[in-house]
């Protein structure tokens, strides 16, 4: 039990986690740029928004854990000039000047929500990255995140604060947003999907399980300065991720035989290449680092949290 600031609390990820850690006793303090839309299960400190000049001192007194999950994410029409400069002043910049204060007033553990686009947006058949892996991001986005890191790193080099690095696969759970989303929308209406040779393999990792994780690595011996990787454990070509969805939307999945260069075209077509990459590239995650290290497994095996997904997305069919 201790007292712990959590940021991007009234976000997707960060909600759930801001219950779970309440749940678990822990003293919460939620750092929030926009006035709160529900009850929130700890006392809030409301600033202007990520960037390098917040001063944190007031939201930092006492606490001795940070988990920081805001962040700037889900840009899918990107109207910035300078991608990159818009994502560095917030996950750069925001980060590095939060975990520099946080040192200063003697936080004992920072806990960064990085993503497992660090490593880059596509895997090789078979070869998942590993926490070896070398990083390579390929957007604006991940850059940001991969700089962020390493002036963590650099910052809980000196020894004065752990920081720890998780970088999660793409998330799901109920309320999910965007690509899948999307997905749950396409199977409900019943749609043909022109799918079934997508079997290129994903990681995916339900959020109550990485909510499960995060929690664990505020307080964890081993996870002090590490780098981990994390995912359900049970990598699913697309075509059997729709197979799955649709059968716990009680929609079954109606698949069909496209090769997979004839969609990529027609999604080129269509103006959604960057949905078609995101549906056909493999991308793999082995987080045996992270199971070995902090003896952690998901709590949830994939298809119970494709069915809490589903079920909650029922009960608000209005999506
Ligand atoms: N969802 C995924 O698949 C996934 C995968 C890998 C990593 N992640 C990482 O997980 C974290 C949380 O993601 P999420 O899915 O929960 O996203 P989300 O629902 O979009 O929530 C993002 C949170 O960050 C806050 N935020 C965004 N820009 C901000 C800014 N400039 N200043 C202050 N706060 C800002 C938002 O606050 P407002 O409510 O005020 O906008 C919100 O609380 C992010 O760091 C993301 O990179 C997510």
């Amino acid at each position: 039990m201790s007292a712990v600031l959590l940021t991007g609390g009234s976000g997707f990820i960060g909600q759930a986690l801001a219950a779970r850690l309440a749940a678990q006793g822990h003293r919460l303090r939620l750092a929030l740029r926009s006035p709160p839309q529900q009850a929130l299960p700890g006392e809030v400190f409301r600033f202007a928004g990520l960037n390098g000049d917040t001063d944190w001192s007031a939201a930092l007194a006492g606490i001795e854990g940070v988990i920081h999950c805001a962040g700037r994410a889900h840009v899918m029409k990107e109207s910035a000039a300078d991608p990159l400069d818009v994502f560095r002043r917030c996950n750069v910049d925001g980060s590095l000047r939060l975990a520099r204060q946080a040192a200063r007033a003697g936080v004992r553990r920072f806990v960064f929500v990085s993503t497992a686009k660090v490593w880059g947006g596509r895997t090789l058949p078979g070869q998942p990255f590993t926490v070896d892996s070398a990083p390579d991001p390929d957007d604006a986005y991940a850059r940001s995140k991969l700089e962020a890191e390493r002036a963590l790193r650099a910052l809980a080099a000196d020894g004065s604060m752990e920081v720890v690095i998780v970088r999660p696969p793409l998330v799901y759970g109920p309320g999910v947003k965007a690509n899948f989303l999307r997905l749950m929308q396409w199977l409900d209406r019943g749609w043909p999907l022109p799918l079934a040779a997508a079997h290129n393999q994903r990681s995916l990792i339900a959020r109550d399980n990485l909510v499960d994780l995060l929690a664990r690595c505020l307080d964890h011996p081993a996870a002090a300065n590490q780098v981990l990787p994390v995912s359900d454990g049970e990598d699913l070509p697309v075509a059997e991720l729709l197979r799955r969805l649709g059968n716990a939307l009680g929609k079954p999945a109606r698949l069909f035989h496209v090769p997979i260069r004839l969609l990529r075209i027609g999604a080129t077509l269509f103006g959604q290449q960057a949905m078609a990459d995101r549906l056909c590239a493999p991308l793999q995650v082995d987080d045996g680092h992270t199971r070995r290290l902090l003896g952690w497994s998901p709590p949830l095996t994939v298809d119970e949290a494709l069915a809490r997904t589903a079920a909650d997305f029922r009960a608000h069919s209005h999506h």
